[in-house]
């Protein structure tokens, strides 16, 4: 599939272990969420945008480097709210622009509830934050969002994401970037991936019962 990243880190491998063991407590789901998010976060921004600068060390100026576009992150409340602090480490200069999306029971289908995007002033790259991609309904309603909104690059972070929306995503928007740790096997008849990791919000915020 084309513009799609999968980590491919043992790491990766063993934190995805501990976030699909449905005996994992929130808060080692959570921790573990936030080290995939680094593993999958150091891909996606690997190739940024550059601007030289110089710098003067203890010894003498040498060339040096610093971020040439205004970032945007964007997590899909609620379980994109576990990957902001990780990728905020690695670039502490981004912005964070919340969108409440949450997926219909019955339907699948994703339901807009929250935007906190200031009209006219849209990032240059914005990188959507949420843990699962399954049909990938809410990413493209993101997508859609963010477009609209003015972003000129976008580029979807995930956890773990299943065939059926990797392939939605690419279909509808074919210029996003998608990084995810894992492709799983797809979706059951309830729209879960399988094996997947159950409700990555509920298991971030403890509301499983
Ligand atoms: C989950 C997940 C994604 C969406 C993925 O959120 O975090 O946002 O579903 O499904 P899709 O690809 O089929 O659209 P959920 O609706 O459970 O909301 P929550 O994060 O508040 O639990």
């Amino acid at each position: 599939m084309k513009q799609l990243f999968q980590v491919d880190h043992a790491l990766a491998k063993c934190q995805l272990s501990i976030v699909r063991d449905h005996n994992t407590e929130p808060h080692r789901f959570r921790a573990a969420i936030r080290r995939l998010t680094t593993l999958v976060a150091a891909e996606a921004t690997r190739g940024l945008a550059l601007r030289s600068i110089e710098v003067d060390t203890p010894i003498t100026r040498c060339p040096g480097h610093t971020l040439a576009q205004r970032i945007g992150l964007v997590p899909i409340l609620r379980a994109g709210l576990g990957m902001v602090e990780p990728v905020l480490d690695l670039i502490p200069e981004a912005e964070v622009w919340h969108l409440g999306l949450y997926r219909d029971e019955h339907t699948a289908e994703p339901v807009h509830y929250y935007s906190k995007l200031k009209p006219d002033s849209p990032v240059q790259l914005a990188f959507i934050l949420d843990p699962m991609l399954a049909t990938g309904g809410s990413a493209a309603l993101a997508c859609q969002t963010l477009k609209t909104w003015g972003a000129e690059q976008i580029k979807i972070l995930s956890v773990i994401a299943a065939p059926e929306g990797v392939a939605r995503v690419h279909q509808e928007y074919p210029e996003v970037h998608i990084f995810t740790c894992i492709v799983d096997q797809g979706l059951n008849a309830n729209k879960f991936i399988v094996p997947g990791l159950g409700d990555a919000g509920d298991r971030i915020f403890n509301t499983l019962s």
